[in-house]
């Protein structure tokens, strides 16, 4: 069914099962697949590993890989390897409940780190060799050149670097998606690095194909299989609640002139609710909006087609199966409006600060001085990992981060004295978002912060005991300049971890 989307003849003589493409990698080996937010990965060769790993497992004999991606996968990958134990180290993000499982469990090794950085550090040599690169694409052109499929994310650094390479070729994939990409090469180590050309979200600076060297391809798997492609929750009261509060900032950061009609290139997150306010702006009063962004979810393809986006540049799509459908029924209107990049050029500081994006991302908690946390509950618990958060967060002409003010039916308050592990500094955060209202941090003193932060972002039930907390503080801290009770400004999360509530004696505790 694929056979036509491989049109080199000499490369066809490549194809073989999963099974045998799995039997060409080594135990102990570093395995740099595609894949990011549920597109683009490698669908039937990580299962036929998983299998094989299964099978060298119940022999007695000790069979594990390390697995670098883009970003999150699917289930056909992160899960299945996971389930078999067959992960012993992973970077740089993961969403796969399973995985997070073992990670959590202390059975997985896991770097977490900047996506924008993921490249950089390999051709620094700082991460170790890569012996195999497993990539899905959606065709090979009778010039050995390979044409992406749903997410571009490191596949460009994962084909140069590794020593050989496994092709997927997946005929789900629309073939209309040819020429959306734009693969930079332009790429070198310091003291040789040159200033990116990319000027407007629009620009392109690259390939439409991945080179590769013909030689280094052991196996060519022939797929058809969808990506993962998770639905995304209708927008309830709470996430449209959050939606209101950002747009009426936007509205109003555009009236006194901060920011133009057509608002700046737009950086939304992963999740329900920065979907919502994505959903929020087809009916706001901005028109010609651009995206230069991570992934391109359903509320952006809404917004490109009602023609409120003029254009949106990501590494990725993260498409709920409704909206797959859509896109795949008809891709080629999209042809112009949609650029596919590396996520070393979508998330590069050196853009973001130039573009100046508006960036829009999710928390885990955020302290009453706007420390936030993005991935650890409590502290030490991994939920997914930084992923682009902070390449966005430090260098956005304004940073936002929205969260739910409280979280497993209110046994958790997301605003916290203290926040138990910081990924972006207080520096790094200018807005606060949840149901209850916006704090505006720009330009406030730590205790000028905690005030706002208090009372126009803590739930009404934790808001007292946030006040009380800060008062106290106030009155007997070491230093008066960001207040705290040392031996208290953690209890809550102590409190959770004990009784199953950060309420103290609430009656329906238990973990
Ligand atoms: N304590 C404990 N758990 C919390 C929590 C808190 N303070 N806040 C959220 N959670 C849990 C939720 O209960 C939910 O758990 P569940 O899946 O068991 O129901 C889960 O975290 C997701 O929270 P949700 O409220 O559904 O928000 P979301 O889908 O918007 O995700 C993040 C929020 C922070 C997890 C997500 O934005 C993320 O992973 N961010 C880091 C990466 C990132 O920002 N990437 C984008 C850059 S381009």
């Amino acid at each position: 069914m694929t056979g036509s989307r491989i049109q080199n003849a000499s490369l066809r003589d490549k194809i073989m099962s999963a099974d045998d493409a799995a039997s060409l990698i080594r135990p102990s080996t570093t395995v740099g697949m595609s894949g990011f937010t549920g597109s683009g990965y490698p669908k039937s060769v990580p299962m036929a590993l998983a299998r094989r790993i299964e099978e060298e497992h119940a022999a007695g004999n000790p069979f594990k890989v390390k697995v670098w991606t883009g970003a999150s996968t699917g289930p056909e990958l992160d899960g299945a390897l996971a389930k078999v134990n067959g992960i012993e180290f992973r970077l740089p993000y993961n969403s796969d409940p399973v995985a997070r499982e073992r990670i959590n469990a202390g059975e997985m090794h896991y770097f977490d780190m900047h996506l924008s950085q993921v490249a950089p550090m390999a051709w620094q040599g700082f991460l170790g060799p890569l012996d195999t690169a497993i990539v899905e694409v959606s065709g090979i052109t009778p010039d050995k050149t390979l044409i992406p499929s749903s997410s571009i994310g490191n596949n460009k650094t994962w084909l140069d670097q590794a020593s050989q390479i496994i092709l997927e070729v997946n005929g789900w994939q629309s073939e209309a998606l040819d020429g959306m990409h734009d693969i930079y090469y332009g790429t070198a180590l310091p003291p040789n690095r040159k200033p990116i050309p990319l000027v407007r979200p629009d620009d392109r600076i690259g390939r439409t194909h991945f080179s590769v060297d013909p030689d280094k391809i052991v196996a060519i798997v022939e797929t058809d299989a969808p990506d993962r492609n998770l639905p995304f929750a209708e927008p309830d009261d709470v996430a449209n609640a959050i939606a209101g509060h950002l747009l009426e900032f936007l509205a109003h950061e555009v009236k006194v002139g901060r920011l133009p009609q057509e608002l700046l290139p737009l950086q939304s997150g992963v999740g329900n609710v920065t979907n919502a306010v994505l959903a929020g702006l087809m009916d706001a009063p901005f028109g010609n909006m651009t995206a230069y962004t991570e992934v391109i979810q359903d509320g952006m393809l809404d917004l490109l087609e009602e023609g409120k986006l003029r254009m949106a540049s990501a590494t990725a799509f993260s498409l709920s199966p409704n909206a797959a459908e859509r896109f795949n029924r008809d891709a080629a209107r999209f042809t112009g409006k949609l650029i596919l990049r590396p996520q070393e050029i979508s998330n590069h500081p050196e853009l973001v600060r130039r573009l100046g994006c508006i960036a829009m991302n999710g928390l885990i908690e955020a302290d009453i001085y706007g420390n936030v946390n993005s991935t650890h509950v409590m502290g030490s618990r991994i939920q997914n990992g930084i992923g682009g958060s902070g390449d966005f967060a430090r260098n956005a002409f304004v940073s936002i981060f929205m969260t739910p003010s409280i979280a497993k039916g209110g046994k958790i308050s997301a605003i916290v004295p203290q926040a138990a592990h910081v990924d972006h500094t207080s520096q790094d955060v200018q807005v606060i978002v949840t149901e209850q209202g916006l704090a505006d941090l720009r330009g406030l003193s730590p205790k000028q912060r905690a005030e706002v932060i208090i009372a126009n972002c803590a739930h009404p039930v934790y808001r007292p005991m946030l006040q009380d907390y800060y008062r106290r503080a106030s009155e007997t801290s070491f230093g008066r300049h960001a207040p705290n009770i040392l031996g208290e400004a953690l209890s809550w999360h102590q409190r959770y971890v004990e009784t199953g509530s950060m309420q103290p004696g609430d009656a329906h505790a238990g973990c």
